[in-house]
């Protein structure tokens, strides 16, 4: 019997509505010919393999659901995270105009890896702030297609995140704030040393980049719909940061899917929940402070204003999490509990599926998130084991 003690709150969206299609207005941020694009191009990336979707159906059962679906991203790319599509993806994006303006022909995914236009790229620097796995896109991106990059990390990221970026050829920067103070700082530090932001999160003045970010992301979910074969979820359970992810989630199965798309489920850390406390505020909340938590991917106190003009209107709930659920879920992963595959999820992986088996044991929320006997649901495993050490010493401990 699955049986852990967490803390949940909820805040059902009152802006969304199941019937409302998708507004015209927010395909300039998200469509599906967008999205068809970004697959067409990263799909020919060398190593590109779709990641899988496996079903829990072990778990299903013990929480009194029909189907679980979890999509494992730790293999993306060989990076550990969904971060490998959407950062990379920018870097392609911005360094492709960048020479086509410059040169007046068309430039390919091969002319960027095979270096062509080596010479031209010399004095790019692409850059931007992290909590580590966006960072270690972009880090990459700019290795495989071929220009600088530094990469801004806040001080409370593991060394051994810092050294997965640095292994990727960029100049890691160590700020003493929090992860929206290493945002300004990269950003502040661009303009005077002439650096490409490549942003997962918008701004007030920045707000084309992310926008390709975003559309990388939705390559995982093009997946997850050919995966699931005609299947359709009831819900959704996805994490939240900046919220670009959930941006990409919800958009993507809006427009696919109409009026039988799944009910959407923000899933953020108590101490970082700044997509819930804009919702309801009714507009972007700021939350200050430390921002102190476990999942480390998810330790956003601003949202980002791309991001809130889908989720707004989009997400149906907003659910936080406490720490105390992050590191059993990891071992109930880890383990292959009742028979389930044994899967590798990272602490910010955790959270959509841990804030599931909390809710299926509470009576009050099954009843607010509208889950039943009947339900399915879909959960983005997000990252895997993105640092090893930590990853270890969760599973190693027995709270
Ligand atoms: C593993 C993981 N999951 C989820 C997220 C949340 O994504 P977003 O910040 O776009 O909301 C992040 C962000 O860094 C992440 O690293």
């Amino acid at each position: 019997m699955i049986a852990w003690h967490s803390r949940l709150s909820h805040l059902a969206n009152p802006r969304a509505s199941k019937e409302a299609e998708y507004p015209a207005e927010l395909e300039a941020i998200l469509s599906m010919a967008d999205a068809e694009e970004t697959y067409a191009e990263i799909s020919a990336w060398p190593g590109y393999e779709a990641t899988q979707l496996h079903q829990l159906s072990a778990i299903a059962e013990q929480i009194g659901i029909a189907r679980l679906w979890y999509k494992d991203e730790a293999q993306r790319f060989g990076l550990g995270s969904f971060k490998a599509l959407g950062g990379a993806y920018a870097v392609f994006v911005e360094l492709k105009r960048i020479i086509e303006k410059q040169t007046r022909e068309a430039v390919s995914i091969e002319d960027l890896i095979d270096k062509r236009y080596a010479e031209l790229l010399a004095s790019v620097v692409v850059s931007c702030a992290t909590d580590g796995n966006h960072g270690r896109s972009v880090a990459w991106g700019a290795q495989l297609f071929g220009c600088r990059c530094v990469i801004y990390i806040h001080r409370d990221v593991s060394p051994a995140r810092e050294k997965a970026i640095a292994a990727y050829g960029a100049d890691v920067i160590r700020t003493c704030g929090n992860y929206d103070a290493s945002v300004r700082q990269a950003a502040a530090d661009a303009k005077a040393f002439d650096r490409i932001i490549v942003s997962d999160t918008s701004y007030p003045g920045y707000m084309e980049t992310p926008k390709f970010v975003t559309r990388g992301y939705t390559v995982m979910l093009k997946e997850i719909v050919e995966e699931l074969d005609g299947e359709i979820p009831t819900h959704v359970f996805i994490q939240g940061g900046v919220g670009g992810l959930a941006s990409a989630v919800c958009g993507y199965l809006w427009q696919h899917w109409g009026e039988k798309r799944p009910r959407t489920i923000i899933v953020e850390p108590e101490t970082a929940n700044c997509l819930q406390q804009s919702a309801r505020a009714g507009t972007p909340i700021t939350v200050e402070g430390d921002l102190e938590t476990l999942m480390a991917g998810l330790a956003c106190g601003e949202v980002s204003p791309l991001a809130w003009q889908i989720i707004s209107v989009g997400i149906n709930d907003f659910v936080t999490l406490d720490e105390g659920s992050v590191g059993p879920c990891m071992r109930l992963l880890a383990s292959g509990a009742y028979g389930d595959t044994k899967i590798i999820a990272g602490e910010s992986a955790v959270a959509g599926l841990a804030a599931l088996i909390a809710a299926s044991q509470s009576g009050e929320m099954t009843q607010k998130l509208g889950l039943d006997n009947q339900s399915r649901v879909l959960i983005i495993g997000t990252e895997g084991a993105t640092d090893p050490e930590r990853y270890q010493s969760l599973l190693n401990s027995a709270d």
